[in-house]
C-alpha cells in the first residue's frame, strides 16, 4: 500500500477538485476498488448508479462498454476512460450486422444483449441484460424463442433456469470465464473437500453445473457475506477474492483464477493521468445512443 499511497492520495484530491466520480467495476484491482472508487459494483449497479451522477465528470474504471453504457444514460457528463484500449473479448465477438443476421434467422424473437456490447450492437437490440437479470427478462418476454446475444454460455446458463423459452444464441466467449473446465472443478473438490464453488455465469453451463452458486460478480459477494463459508474458491476474475478476502477473515479463498487483462489496464496512474488531463472522454453517437438508451432503460425497468 504504501506505494500506492501517493497515487490514491492526489487522485482523490483532483477528484475533488474537478468534481469527478469513480465509478469502478468489482474486477477492479483492490487499490482501485478501496482506495479511490467511489461507487463499486457489478454492469448493472454501475449502469443505475450512471443514470445518479451529479458530479461534472464520470472516471469509469472499468472496460469501454461500461464507460459507453455511462454515457448513454447520462449524456450531459463527460465521461472519460483511463486506458482506451480496455476493451471486452464478448464486445469484439459481435457486430450490429450480426444480430440483423440472427433476426433473419428467427424471424419474430426478441434480441436480448448483454451489456458487454458497443452501443451499436446495443441500439441493434431489443433489450440489454446482465449476470444479475438475464434470466428474469428472458422469462418475461412475449414469444417462444429468444435470441441471446452475444455471450453463449450466459445464454445456455439461462436457458436451463428458463426452461419454458427456446433460447438460441450467439457463438461469443468471455476469455476469462471459458478457461474454466468441469473436471478442474471436480478435481479441486475432490483435493479440497469442503470448499464452496462459486461460479460467475460465463463460465461454461457444465463448469456452472459443479458449483454451489452462480452469479454475477456483486451476486458472488452477496453470497460470501451471507453464507461466510470457511473455504471459498471464486471461479472467477482474480480480484474478486483479493477485494473482499480482508473484509471476510473468517472465509479462506482457495484454489486458482484467472485476470481479465482489459480490466487490469485500468491502473492508479492512468485514472491520474486521467483527471489530470481530461483524456479520454467516450462519445456516443446521438442516434445510436438513442436507441441504444432504450435498449438499456428498458433492462432497468424490468429488473426492478
Ligand atoms: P457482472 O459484474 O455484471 O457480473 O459482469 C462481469 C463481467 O465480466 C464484466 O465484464
Ligand atoms: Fe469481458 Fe470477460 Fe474481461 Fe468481463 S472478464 S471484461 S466479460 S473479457
Amino acid at each position: 500500500w504504501a506505494r500506492y499511497a501517493p497515487y490514491v492520495a492526489a487522485i482523490n484530491k483532483l477528484k475533488k477538485e474537478k468534481n469527478a466520480v469513480i465509478l469502478a467495476h468489482n474486477y477492479m484491482t483492490p487499490q482501485i476498488y478501496h482506495g479511490v472508487a467511489d461507487v463499486v459494483g457489478d454492469s448493472l449497479q454501475l449502469a443505475i448508479e450512471a443514470t445518479r451522477v451529479e458530479a461534472d465528470i464520470i472516471v469509469q474504471c472499468g472496460v469501454h462498454f461500461m464507460a459507453e453504457t455511462s454515457k448513454i444514460l447520462n449524456p450531459a457528463k463527460i465521461v472519460l476512460m483511463p486506458d482506451m484500449d480496455a476493451g471486452c473479448s464478448l464486445a469484439d465477438a459481435i457486430t450490429a450486422a450480426d444480430i440483423e443476421e440472427m433476426r433473419r434467422q428467427y424471424p419474430g424473437a426478441p434480441v436480448v444483449t448483454y451489456v458487454n456490447t458497443t452501443a451499436e450492437v446495443k441500439a441493434a437490440s431489443d433489450i440489454c441484460c446482465t449476470s444479475s437479470n438475464a434470466a428474469q427478462i428472458v422469462a418475461a418476454l412475449d414469444g417462444d424463442t429468444i435470441i441471446m446475444t452475444p455471450d453463449q454460455y450466459l445464454a445456455q446458463n439461462v436457458a436451463k433456469m428458463v426452461p419454458q423459452k427456446r433460447v438460441v444464441w450467439y457463438n461469443g466467449s468471455c476469455i476469462v470465464h471459458e478457461q474454466y473446465t468441469a473436471q478442474d472443478i471436480r478435481e479441486f473438490r475432490e483435493w479440497n473437500p469442503g470448499t464452496r464453488i462459486i461460479t460467475h455465469p460465463e463460465c461454461p453451463p457444465e463448469v456452472v453445473a459443479e458449483a454451489d452458486y452462480s452469479g454475477s460478480t456483486s451476486g458472488i459477494i452477496k453470497y460470501v457475506n451471507d453464507e461466510k463459508p470457511e473455504r471459498a474458491m471464486l471461479v472467477t476474475e482474480c480480484s474478486m477474492a483479493s477485494n473482499i478476502a480482508d473484509s471476510l477473515p473468517e472465509v479462506d479463498f482457495v484454489g486458482p483464477c484467472n485476470m481479465c487483462p482489459y480490466m487490469k489496464m485500468i491502473t492508479l496512474e492512468k485514472v491520474l493521468w486521467t483527471l489530470h488531463t481530461g483524456q479520454t472522454p467516450v462519445e456516443v453517437d446521438e442516434a445510436v445512443a438513442g436507441k441504444a438508451r432504450q435498449a438499456v432503460e428498458r433492462m432497468i425497468d424490468m429488473s426492478k
